[in-house]
Formats: C-alpha cells, sequence, structure tokens
C-alpha cells in the first residue's frame, strides 16, 4: 500500500475538465480581521497551480479557527480568498455556502483550469464530527480528491478522512508530500539527535516527550514547561507556570532518559519577573525566588543549548524557549533560533510560535524544513499514524 501522489495523478488520464475536491490548510492567524502570517497560503501554491495548468476545475476547501460548527462570519474564508487570489495571480471564486445547492451550483459554474474556495468545512458540525451525511455531501462536488492539508492530517475530520473514503481517485498533494519526507529526517535522525522542545504545558506535549526522551540523544527542554520538570527535580520554582498535576510525568520522562543512556537538559538559570508583562524589572537567577516567575531561559542555559545545536546532526524543535512576544523575554529563543541556523546539522522546525519566532529574526532560509503543521508534526515525529494520510493508502 502506498499513499498516489500528484505526479501520478496527473500523469494517467490527468484531471482536465474534473472535478478535483483539494484539502488544504487555510489555518491562518487573523489579527484584527488581517491575515497576519500567510505561510500556509503560499505553501499551498504549488498543488494549486499544478491542478489549474493540468485544467482541473479544482474546488478548494479549508477550515479556519474553531468556530465549533457555528457560522461565526469572523472566521469566513473570504479574506483567505483574496489573499489566495493574489497569490496565485488568478481569480478565486468564493462560495458563502460548504454544500449543498448553492456549492453545487458554483461547482457546477467552473470553467476548466478555474477555482473555487467553499465557506469554512468547521461553520458545519459534520465536519469535525466526521458526519456521514456532511461527507456525502463534500464528496459528491468532486470527481478527485487531493489532500494537502498537511498541518490538519492528525484529525479524523469529514473533510480529511470521510471523503477520501468515498472518492475512488486520491491524491496527496506536493505540501503534504515534501513535509512527510522532510519530518521522516526526525524518524530515522542521522546522530546526534537533538531535540529543542519548548511552550507553556507539558500537558501539550506529553506524547511527544515521551516519545522522543528515550530516541533523542539530547532532549533540551524551554517554555514554561521547564518549570514543571524543576518541580520535579524538587528545584525552586517561585510563582512559575507549574502544572503540579504532570510533576510525576515529568519525573517519569526523565527516568526514561536517563535508563536509556540519553540526556536531558533543562533550565540551570532564567530571565525572571514578578509578573508577564513588558514593562517589569526583570532578573536573571539560578534559583527562582518566591514571588517570582520565569519567562524564559537564561543567558548559561542559551549558551549550553547554543551549543548542543553546533554538535549535533540532526535538530527538532518544536515551541520556544521563553514567551518571545516580549522583548525582555526573547533572548532565549533568539539565541537558539540562531544556533539551529547556524548548526550544520539538518534542522527541521515546527509549530506556530517557533515559526513565528524564525521568521521574526529572518533566519527562515537557513532551516532546512519549516513544517507548516505544529500538532501535526508533533504526532508524526512520535512516529503515530497521521488519520489524513493513512486514509489517502490504495
Ligand atoms: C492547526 O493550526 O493546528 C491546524 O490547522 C489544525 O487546527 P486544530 O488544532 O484547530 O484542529
Ligand atoms: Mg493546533
Amino acid at each position: 500500500m502506498g499513499v498516489p501522489n500528484l505526479d501520478s495523478l496527473l500523469a494517467g488520464s490527468g484531471v482536465r475538465g474534473q472535478r478535483v475536491l483539494v484539502r488544504s490548510d487555510l489555518n491562518v492567524p487573523l489579527s484584527g480581521g488581517q491575515i497576519s502570517d500567510d505561510t500556509r497560503i503560499r505553501a499551498s501554491l504549488p498543488t494549486l497551480t499544478r491542478l489549474l495548468e493540468a485544467q482541473a476545475r479544482v474546488v478548494l476547501c479549508s477550515h479556519l479557527g474553531r468556530p465549533k460548527g457555528k457560522i461565526d462570519p469572523e472566521l469566513s474564508l473570504r479574506p483567505v480568498a483574496e489573499a489566495l487570489s493574489k497569490a496565485l495571480s488568478a481569480p478565486v471564486h468564493f462560495c458563502e455556502h460548504t454544500i449543498g445547492p448553492e456549492a453545487e451550483q458554483a461547482v457546477a459554474d467552473l470553467a476548466d483550469g478555474s477555482l473555487l474556495l467553499l465557506e469554512n468545512l468547521r461553520f458545519d458540525a459534520g465536519e469535525e464530527a466526521n458526519d456521514p451525511e456532511f461527507a456525502d455531501a463534500l464528496a459528491s462536488l468532486s470527481d478527485v480528491y487531493v489532500n494537502d492539508a498537511f498541518g490538519t492530517a492528525h484529525r479524523a475530520h469529514a473533510s480529511t478522512t470521510g471523503v477520501p473514503a468515498r472518492v475512488e481517485r486520491v491524491a496527496s498533494g506536493d505540501l503534504l508530500q515534501a513535509e512527510l519526507v522532510h519530518l521522516r529526517v526526525a524518524l530515522e535522525p542521522e546522530r546526534p539527535f537533538l531535540c529543542f522542545l519548548g511552550g507553556a504545558k507539558v500537558t501539550d506535549k506529553l506524547g511527544v516527550l515521551e516519545a522522543l526522551a528515550p530516541r533523542a540523544d539530547v532532549l533540551a527542554i524551554g517554555g514554561a514547561m521547564a518549570y514543571t520538570f524543576l518541580a520535579a527535580r524538587g528545584e525552586a520554582t517561585g510563582s512559575s507556570l507549574v502544572e503540579s498535576a504532570r510533576i510525576e510525568d515529568a519525573r517519569r520522562i526523565e527516568a526514561a532518559a536517563k535508563s536509556a543512556g540519553r540526556k536531558l537538559l533543562i533550565p540551570t538559570d532564567h530571565v525572571v519577573a514578578e509578573k508577564l508583562d513588558a514593562n517589569v524589572p526583570t532578573q536573571t537567577v539560578t534559583e527562582i525566588p518566591d514571588g517570582l516567575m520565569g519567562l524564559d531561559i537564561g543567558p548559561e542555559t542559551a549558551g549550553a543549548y547554543a551549543a548542543e545545536a553546533a554538535k549535533a546532526r540532526t535538530i527538532l524543535w518544536n515551541g520556544p524557549m521563553g514567551v518571545f512576544e516580549i522583548d525582555a523575554f526573547a533572548q532565549g529563543t533568539q539565541r537558539v533560533a540562531e544556533a539551529v541556523a547556524a548548526s550544520s546539522a539538518t534542522s527541521v522546525v515546527g509549530g506556530g510560535d517557533s515559526l513565528a519566532a524564525i521568521n521574526k529574526l529572518g533566519l527562515g532560509d537557513q532551516i532546512n524544513h519549516l513544517s507548516t503543521g505544529g500538532g501535526a508534526s508533533l504526532e508524526f515525529v512520535q512516529g503515530l499514524e497521521l488519520p489524513g494520510v493513512a486514509a489517502l493508502e490504495r
């Protein structure tokens, strides 16, 4: 069994005049109604361009945000249609419906080599529930199905698993393929294999911590998550964010790394403040005093982490080292980003925050692969099967 790709779809009988339903991940960050980062839109272009050049009738669908089955005008894909049209330098028709008679008519009106974007899949509760009727309705808009939504491949929703179960001709898009190829380095890493994991909560990264602690030569932890690991070692954490319900998990993860002969690094110094605020005084400490909270890894830790990056042959990074949105707490993330960029290791970075940090520093072109998937990339590097990919196997 294998996953057919776009090459094999376009060879053979081709897609001229065929209705090709493309599932992309156009779930872009919005701020004040504006698209604040168009990475996912740009990443979706190669597949769309190839299908349009092959004279397909492209019916594009995606979710945006988490409207939970209700119509939320603020999460309409209309602004994405406009941005996509600019990026493609081609008209993008937009349908205010996702399924139903209006969507059917809009699809019927499509000319060969043109594209229609359907409204947010998650305005209908049937999408996330993988409801059979919703999947039938969506599938009825297509002759061929292409999944290019790597960022959503870990979700078993109607558009990612329901539709491909109903359509005979399916393929993975170029972005989905490229993600799988690049992320595979984390499953078969050249060693030393170094992982940087950061972010707020152990809870969000539990699976990946468990999977990587015994597998990575070095697992370096940052972000608020680190304070739960500090607490697990019985060290002072002041008023830092600590998940008391995860302290036992942190202990177990550290023990698993140790018994596998791996190195698990947690910060040895910290940038602390009274509260999370851009205008409060900060200090660097090796022991977090009562009443103060850790908000970034300190310079000694950042130096040690950077030294590991210089020695590594493969680096995986997900999650910032501190509250990098605020300059006073951005140094740790910046230092790590620079070290990953400068390293000769094969580097893979995923997760919206880590990507934002890399892009803010203009280091994107020094990283081997910037994944468009946060949760999806973490599940993949754990060795888990992604439902959206499994559904394409023929
Ligand atoms: C993401 O941004 O993580 C993906 O688009 C999936 O979205 P979700 O986490 O809301 O399912
Ligand atoms: Mg997510």
